[in-house]
């Protein structure tokens, strides 16, 4: 009864794959068919000669954010849109299409010039999907030659992250320093007391099902007097003139520290909420890269080969980063209350529960501020290659033959890893370790000869290398992120492994497997491909778009 129960929900999952990767392939021919429609409207494309080209730095780490969108838009990356009515969700059905349309990887960074929100225009920009390719990824981290290839950019990225890991495995870090107030940009403008107005500032609501509109990209920083700070990005909805919620979720270290100050016996927490900091800084209050009582800014330091330049708060003493877009400070109470529903990273809209609130005390900004909205759940969010990275580089030490992992942005708790298999019992074996990874539930295990971050070779193994029986090992209760929808408690979950390697003999495989078509057509007759290669651009000369 129990092995049927396995097989039908591995039948769910196969038929799963099937859905995905149609999706996948018509989401590309769509793309290619209907290329550059959006450029049509009021778009644009940012380009070099907008910004001062001979000044932007083609690879990072960048000092700012505006660094890096001057980078990405001398790469062609951004797309601009003059005007976005969001009170009718205009912004998020574009990204719905863009992503059906062009996909995940190669669709561009979203500039809108001029948004609607609660009836009125507002002039500040805001960016979205700034986090999109893999070679986006690889210019925050520093690689030298940036190309347009997705699986190329994401090794070597992991490739430039191994150099920031010291002899002994570990992060480099570096410590942060403290300016002067007159040196930090996030004081251009300040505002105190009665003038404070968080909501005259182009906050999203991304979604009818959200309770209503929400500051997402928020790296709070908090202290605490024995693990000293802590930043993470957790939402914030906007409740009022000088109220918004403050969201960690169970557990987080950001919980943790409130957890602290309640035990304490204090009635209220100092926070501040750093928005449109550098993209290494984002990164880094967006992962557990940093454990719990580790700074994450003397992780960004590490990365950054400098220390991030903090600066004092005007209402306490809490460190900021200077070169952030706006500082939001505050009391947070000990008190919690209603927040939420909002459309989560899952792509559902998660529940309503309590939450911590935060009264403001003061605002600062650099002159005409940018800011940058995150569609949960649809774009990708941050670049945390680091973390992936870090999962690999230790599942290394206990997987020897270990090749790759990928994390598909498209599928959350997917995790596909390539071995170079030479005995049996490898594939699940491999499974079975990385299945203590927190982040992962369907463990995918393929073969070297596979590209894990190409999505339809890997279910190409999968429809024609994996039996679900008996190469399958479905865990039942493990530790997880509490958000998964399709868990039956917060924080458990089952896991699967799916051994999708060649199964030798003793694993009931075939004798000898047959060559795949495609590989045998490159080894005995390369010349075919060189042959397309040269005529390409004549096959296509009179093709209409
Ligand atoms: C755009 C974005 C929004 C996020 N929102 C939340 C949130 O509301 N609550 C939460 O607990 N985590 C959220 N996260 C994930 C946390 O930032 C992440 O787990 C981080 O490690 C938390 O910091 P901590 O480890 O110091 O708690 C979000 C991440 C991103 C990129």
């Amino acid at each position: 009864m129990k092995r049927k129960a396995q097989v039908n929900c591995l039948i769910s999952l196969i038929a799963l794959f099937f859905l995905f990767s149609y999706n996948l392939s018509c989401s590309a021919e769509k793309g290619s068919a209907e290329k550059g429609s959006a450029e049509k409207g009021s778009a644009e494309k940012g380009s070099a000669e907008k910004g001062s080209a001979e000044k932007v730095q083609q690879t990072g780490p960048y000092e700012t954010l505006r660094d890096y969108i001057a980078a990405l838009e001398a790469r062609g990356k951004i797309l601009r849109i003059k005007e976005v009515d969001q009170d009718k969700y205009e912004g998020t059905a574009f990204v719905y299409r863009m992503l059906d349309e062009k996909g995940v990887d190669t669709s561009p960074g979203l500039m809108f010039e001029k948004v609607k929100i609660d009836g009125e225009w507002r002039d500040n920009p805001m960016y979205a999907n700034l986090y999109c390719g893999w070679e986006t990824a690889a210019m925050v981290y520093g690689v030298e030659d940036i190309t347009e290839n997705q699986g190329e950019m994401y090794r070597a990225t992991v490739k430039k992250l191994s150099s920031y890991v010291d002899e002994g495995g570990q992060w480099k870090k570096i410590k942060p320093v403290e300016v002067d107030k007159s040196k930090a940009p996030c004081k251009e403008v300040i505002i105190k007391g009665d003038d404070v107005d968080i909501l005259k500032f182009p906050w999203f609501k991304n979604n009818p099902g959200d309770v209503g509109r929400y500051i997402n990209t928020g790296a709070v920083f908090m202290e605490d007097p024995k693990m000293g700070r802590n930043v993470g990005t957790y939402r914030c909805q906007v409740k009022g003139k000088k109220k918004i919620g403050v969201n960690p979720e169970m557990g987080q270290h950001g919980w943790l520290f409130m957890l602290h100050a309640k035990r304490r016996g204090e009635k209220v927490k100092q926070v501040a909420i750093a928005l449109g900091t550098d993209p290494i800084v984002y990164a880094m209050s967006s992962t557990k890269l940093a454990d719990f009582g580790e700074d994450e800014m003397e992780f960004a330091g590490g990365f950054k080969g400098k220390p991030v330049e903090l600066v004092k708060c005007e209402t306490s003493d809490l460190l900021v980063p200077a070169n952030a877009e706006m500082i939001i400070e505050g009391e947070v109470s000990m008190d919690v209350e209603d927040e939420g529903p909002y459309g989560e990273m899952y792509g559902y809209m998660g529940k309503q529960h309590k939450n911590f609130y935060m009264d403001i005390k003061a605002i600062t900004h650099r002159k005409n501020p940018i800011f940058v909205n995150s569609f949960t759940g649809v774009t990708k969010t941050s670049h945390m290659i680091p973390w992936s990275a870090s999962s690999f580089f230790k599942l290394k030490k206990l997987i020897p033959n270990m090749v790759d992992m990928y994390d598909p942005h498209e599928a959350i708790g997917l995790k596909v890893i390539s071995i170079k298999k030479r005995f049996p019992g490898q594939g699940i074996a491999a499974g079975q370790i990385a299945s203590g990874l927190p982040t992962g539930k369907i463990f995918i295990i393929v073969d070297d000869d596979v590209d894990v971050t190409n999505i339809t070779e890997v279910l190409h193994a999968v429809s024609t290398r994996w039996q679900p029986h008996p190469a399958s090992l479905i865990i039942p209760q493990a530790a997880s992120f509490a958000i998964d929808p399709s868990m039956p408690q917060r924080m458990l979950t089952s896991k699967i492994i799916i051994d999708a390697t060649r199964q030798l003999p003793p694993e009931g495989g075939p004798k000898k497997w047959s060559p795949v078509s495609r590989v045998l057509l490159e080894e005995k007759a390369p010349e075919s491909f060189e042959l397309v290669n040269e005529k390409w651009a004549e096959y296509w000369k009179n093709w209409e778009e």
